[in-house]
């Protein structure tokens, strides 16, 4: 008899987002004359810039002709793609990152996913509230939860970030193994200082603790005092993997291409205590069950570290900055309270009623379409957030809904 991995009962019916998708097209079955705006899902809008499509195209007629075609190729990326990032992303930042240390992938959603792999099942993990559901739930298909009670999976340990702490959640009270921190943050739009993440850094040190780190959204910063990298900060190599993404940066949701960092003295420990590097550990399960991003993709992701590529990727994220500031300004006008929109294209909203039922409300009278705070977890209850990714019209017309929706 074929029986279940069991822990899959644990999880929520669906998917956060599958689940806002099909209430969507419930909306637009039952009323297709009305206009829909997403500010739902972080989904870009705007194409490919100029740089990484002249690359793209040149790698496809590449694929055309025996002579340059590439077949498999290392499934760690290219090393024109590898040392493009070493040296744009961390070297040029006084970051001590080798393009060796760089593993390419095709999304941080798998690769957030996929690390939880490498630990044993019974570590004690620390997550925040509100949070990215990727990491919660791979953890619980992986059996390293009780049931779901309260609103939350036992066996946890939870970071809320909440107004009081200005949504960057303080360090654990107990002992933990691995901690997932995301910054900055999804989906709250808060961003860490130096300062603040030196304490993390600290923490796993003395507690022999892995921290994974969700940058994917580092392209959205603008403030130069806060840390991009995890790396920029003393004795972070031993104790941090980082995940990033060109989906929000450069418009890569559709196209797909990510990476992660792990850095070669990055250690974890056997249940006699002895020391074990990740780097290997990650490397072979890399290449068991990954076989690289497609040539043509990891050309076009290159072609944003060129002089025109940096320009023009910065103007993308220098667009959705806008569209955030222009829904910051309307939700300050009504005289709501919020975080992020700036660093971040994500704007986290106290709703003053259920995050279902303002995302109800919303959708309902003005076609907007949010995502309720809750299913990022119980913090996240009576919160809702934007995304600023979609046009500026669009933003616009979304902000008027809003307004009239909320004064009627
Ligand atoms: C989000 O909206 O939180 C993200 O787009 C989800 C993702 O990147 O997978």
């Amino acid at each position: 008899m074929i029986t279940i991995n069991e822990h899959y009962l644990k999880l929520q019916a669906s998917y956060l987002f599958s689940d806002i998708a099909g209430r969507v097209a419930d909306f637009q079955k039952k009323n297709p004359d009305r206009e829909v705006i997403k500010l739902g899902i972080g989904d870009v809008t705007k194409g490919l810039t100029p740089a990484s499509i002249d690359a793209f195209h040149l790698a496809v007629d590449e694929m055309a002709d025996d002579a340059t075609f590439r077949g498999y190729g290392p499934e760690q990326g290219y090393d024109f793609l590898r040392n493009a990032i070493a040296e744009n992303d961390f070297q040029s930042r006084g970051a001590d990152i080798s393009a060796d240390e760089i593993f390419v992938s095709d999304g941080a959603k798998c690769d957030t996913g996929n690390i939880q792999e490498l630990f044993a099942r019974n570590i004690k993990i620390a997550i925040p509230d509100p949070v990215y559901p990727v990491y919660l739930d791979t953890n619980v298909m992986a059996g390293r939860t009780g049931d779901f009670t309260d609103d939350r999976f036992q066996g946890l340990v939870y970071l809320d970030s909440t107004r009081e702490n200005n949504f960057v959640p303080s360090l654990p009270e107990e002992n933990v193994d691995l901690i997932y921190l995301c910054f900055p943050n999804n989906p709250t739009g808060s961003t860490i200082t130096r300062e603040e993440l030196q304490t993390w850094v600290d923490y796993a040190r003395d507690h022999k603790a892995l921290i994974l780190f969700d940058a994917a959204y580092e392209s959205f910063i603008r403030d130069d005092s806060l840390p991009r990298s995890i790396y920029e900060l003393e004795g972070a190599r031993e104790i941090a993997i980082e995940f990033r993404s060109f989906s929000k940066s450069a418009g890569f949701t559709g196209t797909r291409c990510a990476y992660s960092v792990v850095p070669r003295e990055c250690i974890a420990y056997d249940s006699e205590g002895s020391r074990h590097f990740l780097h290997s550990l990650w490397n072979r399960r890399h290449c068991t069950k990954f076989n690289g991003v497609s040539y043509p993709v990891q050309r076009a992701a290159e072609a944003i570290y060129s002089e025109q590529g940096k320009l023009q990727t910065r103007a993308l994220t220098d667009y959705y900055l806008k569209n955030a500031a222009h829904i910051c300004k309307t939700i300050a006008d009504l005289g709501y309270e919020y975080t992020g929109g700036e660093n971040s294209p994500y704007i986290w909203v106290d709703g003053r009623m259920g995050s279902w039922e303002f995302f109800d409300m919303l959708l309902n009278k003005a076609g907007v379409v949010c995502t309720p705070g809750a299913g990022f977890g119980k913090c996240g209850n009576g919160y809702i957030r934007f995304s600023a990714f979609n046009s500026y019209e669009n933003v616009e017309t979304a902000m008027s809904g809003l307004t009239a929706a909320l004064s009627d």
